[in-house]
């Protein structure tokens, strides 16, 4: 079976003094979340959708997926965990608990808050995921990346040309995701924050697939302002 998991469980602080999560602020009329709810359902290969808000946002989330008609038979609102590995493991465990989950199953996980993420993305991921097992959205670095162990002073300047920048979906065999998000002690999964760090740090081949400058995460208002330019562009065409 091919999963799609939606992390929305995040508060988005960096978003500064605004009513709700980020993932529910207006884009041209619509929230963010439909918008990138929207994308997933427009491929017929994902058996499951679930999206995983804040336990006080799930209520609100069902509310909105009805007032734009995605309240389908394949998707499910369910609660996240505290952080967002902890989200990719819910949504994993439900997964577990209600359907019968084997060796072959994918899940494509994705930040609720990249709503322009295209359908050769997605495809790409699904594909990919299938072969190797493990997947990673990547855009190549534009600026230098410049290392600073301490803050404070230049450790290291990586070849720009082996840099990438990540995004999301990552996608992952979702019984491989388990065995080795289990296998971490807390003090690790406190570190490894990104799930694709996880599969890296453990020997295991992460595929690159590539991404896309427009796919964009909404985290501070700033983004939003862009975000909101990419919509008036796309619509302008
Ligand atoms: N996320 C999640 N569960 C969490 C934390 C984050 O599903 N416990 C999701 C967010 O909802 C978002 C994505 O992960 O779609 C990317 O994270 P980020 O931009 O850091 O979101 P927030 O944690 O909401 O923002 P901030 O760090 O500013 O508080």
């Amino acid at each position: 079976m091919i999963y799609a998991g939606i992390l929305a469980g995040g508060t988005g602080t960096r978003m500064g003094n605004v009513p709700m999560p980020k993932q529910f602020l207006l884009l041209n009329e619509k929230p963010i979340i439909v918008h990138t709810v929207e994308k997933f359902i427009l491929n017929s290969s994902f058996n499951k959708i679930i999206i995983a808000t804040p336990k006080e946002w799930l209520n609100h989330t069902q509310d909105i997926l009805k007032k734009f008609g995605l309240d389908l038979p394949n998707i499910t609102v369910i609660v996240g965990g505290n952080d967002r590995n902890q989200t990719i493991m819910s949504i994993v465990n439900y997964i577990e608990s209600n359907f019968n989950l084997n060796n072959e199953d994918i899940i494509v996980t994705h930040d609720a808050v990249r709503p322009f993420l295209t359908h050769r993305i997605i495809q790409e991921n699904i594909n990919n995921a299938l072969e190797f097992g493990s997947v990673d959205t990547v855009v190549e670095a534009v600026d230098t990346i410049v290392e600073s162990e301490d803050n404070n002073f230049i450790s290291s300047i990586p070849r720009r040309d082996f840099m990438y920048q990540g995004q999301t979906p990552q996608s992952f065999n979702i019984m491989k995701l388990k065995e080795l998000y289990n296998a971490l002690t807390e003090s690790e999964k406190e570190v490894l924050t990104d799930a694709c760090k996880i599969f890296a740090i453990k020997g295991e081949r992460v595929k690159l697939v590539r991404g896309e400058n427009f796919n964009i995460k909404i985290t501070t208002p700033f983004d939003l302002n862009v975000a909101n330019a990419i919509i008036k562009g796309s619509l302008d065409k």
